[in-house]
């Protein structure tokens, strides 16, 4: 029989959107899911919108009939400006085809050839903060993370082909970039973006210094003798099955700018919190430098050597249950259907929270407690596949998901072997939870050496 779906009331008019939009929307959120129950109906405005708080109910939004459960909400419009037509973005049978020919590139295989990539990057970042922790220098996280993990996905996609000009200028374009497609998918206003302001002209200005580069370097590398084995080399050599044909420019283009952008944040958040933990959990943190001091002692971590550190993973994976970098999925349904025993609206939005399913009562015992044997191989078959979802789920679900696990391992593994790090006592670790799980204030870290490379 089908069940009467309940919400909050709201307001005339403009339904529950001062709490959606209110810091406090996670607690929100939580309060309906607790009031209401797994399937919880509201309004933003005139629009319907659905949470949905059930793993097996989450189960049937990601894996059945997908094409009922689009991503043509008004965020993905905004995403769309900066993303164009991507894996990320695209729907139907054009998501399909730019799926098929991208994946590959993302197998564990060609992730591994990644790792000198990724290893170099973070050697070079670790040299940097040996200086500033010399002189005294404290270090926001946030910050460090964001700009370490920029660089990894960038040379991961250009390899020695990026001068050091051009990783200046995009580090310096993605940070006002950034901020401001936040600002615009938070408050969806289409008009007060087409506003001929200075701060509507910087944006598009970011936009078009990125592609600059991007369509340059496409543009030598089509030319060049010598191809690096990078990840722009595989999606340039990738063809679709049936009709043998390559992605065009315009399409490299939009997915390198994603990768960009899907690839960077998203684990810089994760990576900031694990500091956080880490600093007030001495426990795990020295299960860590155990763990690391017997597998690597002081060499540099190759691919293989990521199955080798089961402890960092447990501990990374235990960040995302509580921290998910991507606290809530989107979907827009297109026509009436029934989920589960639930009638659901065309037309309406749908929310998925892993923020709040990596809470889920049902799912996870004591939940709010930080645990990463909850991890172990043996507890993580008795996990519900969809109470788990950093990284989405189904056919949609994230396709660098190696690729960031393989290069936290390593960040952690590598920062480990150089470095304590300390964040003061009385620090404050709220977070932010809007588009992304980030520390509400900066984290100010104090580096406490462990031995110096070549010692
Ligand atoms: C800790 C790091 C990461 C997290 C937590 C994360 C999270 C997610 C989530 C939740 C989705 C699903 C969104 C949805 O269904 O609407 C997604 C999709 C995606 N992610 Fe990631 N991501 C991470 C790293 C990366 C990296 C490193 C890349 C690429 C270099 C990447 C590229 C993508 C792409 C292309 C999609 C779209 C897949 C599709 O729709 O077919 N992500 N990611």
């Amino acid at each position: 029989m089908a069940i009467k779906r309940k919400g909050p009331k709201g307001y005339p008019l403009i339904g529950s959107l001062p709490k959606f939009i209110s810091s406090d929307r996670m607690d929100w959120l939580q309060s309906i899911s607790n009031t209401y129950g797994d399937v919880v109906e509201f309004k933003l405005f005139k629009k319907n919108f659905y949470l949905i708080n059930h793993p097996d109910l989450v189960k049937d939004i990601l894996t059945r009939d997908i094409d009922n459960y689009t991503k043509k909400s008004i965020s993905f419009k905004f995403i769309k400006e900066v993303l164009g037509e991507s894996t990320f973005t695209a729907m139907g049978d054009d998501w399909r085809r730019k799926r098929l020919i991208v994946q590959p590139s993302f197998r564990n295989a060609k992730i591994s050839n990644l790792a000198t990539i990724m290893t170099d990057c973070i050697e070079e970042f670790l040299t940097e903060w040996e200086t500033q922790c010399d002189g005294g220098k404290s270090i926001e996280l946030n910050d460090a993370m964001m700009y370490l993990t920029l660089r990894i996905v960038v040379k991961a996609l250009f390899s020695s082909t990026l001068s050091d000009a051009d990783m200046t200028d995009i580090t310096e374009a993605f940070k006002p970039l950034l901020e401001a497609a936040n600002t615009r998918i938070s408050l969806p206003i289409k008009m007060l973006y087409r506003l001929p302001l200075n701060k509507n002209k910087k944006y598009q200005g970011y936009i078009e210094t990125l592609n600059g580069i991007i369509y340059r370097i496409i543009k030598d590398r089509r030319l060049a003798d010598n191809k690096p084995e990078d990840l722009l080399q595989m999606l340039m050599d990738a063809t679709d099955e049936d009709t043998g044909l390559p992605l065009t420019d315009i399409e490299l283009r939009d997915e390198v700018m994603t990768m960009f952008i899907a690839g960077h944040e998203t684990t810089a958040s994760a990576m900031s919190w694990l500091w956080a933990i880490l600093s007030t959990n001495s426990n795990i943190r020295e299960k860590i430098e155990q763990e690391v001091d017997e597998v690597l002692g002081e060499r540099v971590p190759d691919a293989s050597d990521f199955a080798k550190l089961p402890y960092c993973l447990k501990v990374f994976k235990e960040i995302m249950r509580l921290y998910p970098p991507v606290p809530i999925i989107p979907r827009q349904v297109e026509k009436d259907t029934m989920l589960g025993d639930y009638p659901i609206k065309g037309g309406s939005g749908i929310f998925l929270s892993p923020h709040l399913l990596h809470r889920h009562p049902e799912f996870w015992h004591v939940p709010e407690v930080f645990d990463p044997n909850r991890f172990d191989k043996a507890e993580e078959r008795k996990q519900h596949t969809y109470a788990y979802l950093p990284f989405g789920g189904g056919v949609r679900v994230c396709i660098g998901n190696n690729f960031a696990l393989m290069e936290a391992v390593f960040i952690i593994a590598m920062t480990t072997q150089r470095f304590r790090v300390n964040l003061p006592s009385d620090t404050n670790f709220e977070p932010s939870v809007g588009l992304t799980t980030k520390p509400k204030f900066a984290l100010n870290a104090v580096l406490q050496r462990r031995h110096a490379r070549g010692n």
